[in-house]
């Protein structure tokens, strides 16, 4: 820490009546996972469908992140923790405000991704996009596997470094044995009974 003699002020609004405003509970969805594996895809169309129930959501994505807040980072691994103190900061507010966040990025080391639980506490649920990385690699939506096969990319997640899948996740998404619709489905089903207010 460089900041010193500050200081926290509380919200005078309570977490819980955010949630009351908003008619549903707030917290963060960490989607994990390989490139390719379909975050981003499931990400935006469940903000999408959320979004049109009247759900306050919002998307936090990988590429668009490094774009601007992260645009100063790589893929070592201390530049990846650095990206997910970042990141995971960011979700962390948005969930106070009382936000159904949604987050892709790879976050591939447990380390970082425990961080982020710690920080977070129960606004904090994994859910591992599980898609093996032979179909990830058929898939190759932005070309980005091919060119690290032939070491245009260094330290590419799955070939050239380390992807560590959660434990136990909050949900799995077998996205390798359902369609987009019904990995939705099963999205939807955890965030209904999830996030929904009960007195
Ligand atoms: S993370 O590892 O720090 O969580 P993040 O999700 O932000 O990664 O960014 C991953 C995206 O960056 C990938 O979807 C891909 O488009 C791009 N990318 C570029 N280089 C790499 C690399 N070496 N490893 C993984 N992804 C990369």
């Amino acid at each position: 820490m460089k900041s010193t003699n500050i200081q926290h002020t509380e919200h005078l609004v309570s977490p819980f009546d955010r949630c009351l405003k908003n008619g549903h509970r707030n917290g963060i969805l960490w989607f994990t996972g390989l490139s390719g594996s379909g975050k981003t895809t499931l990400a935006f169309e469940l903000e999408r469908i959320l979004f049109q129930k009247g759900w306050y959501t919002f998307v936090l994505d990988g590429d668009n992140m490094r774009h601007g807040l992260c645009a100063d980072l790589g893929f070592s691994a201390a530049d990846r923790a650095e990206n997910m103190r970042r990141v995971g900061q960011v979700a962390k507010l948005f969930a106070e405000s009382g936000c159904l966040v949604i987050t892709a990025f790879i976050s591939p080391y447990r380390k970082d991704r425990e961080q982020i639980r710690i920080l977070s506490g129960d606004l904090f649920h994994e859910v591992y996009i599980a898609t093996p990385l032979e179909i990830c690699e058929q898939r190759d939506p932005k070309g980005l596997y091919a060119k690290a096969r032939c070491g245009e990319i260094e330290s590419f997640t799955g070939i050239s470094a380390p992807y560590e899948p959660p434990k136990a996740p909050d949900l799995r998404v077998e996205t390798s044995q359902l369609s987009v619709e019904e990995s939705l489905e099963q999205l939807i089903e955890y965030v209904v009974n999830n996030f929904t207010l009960t007195q």
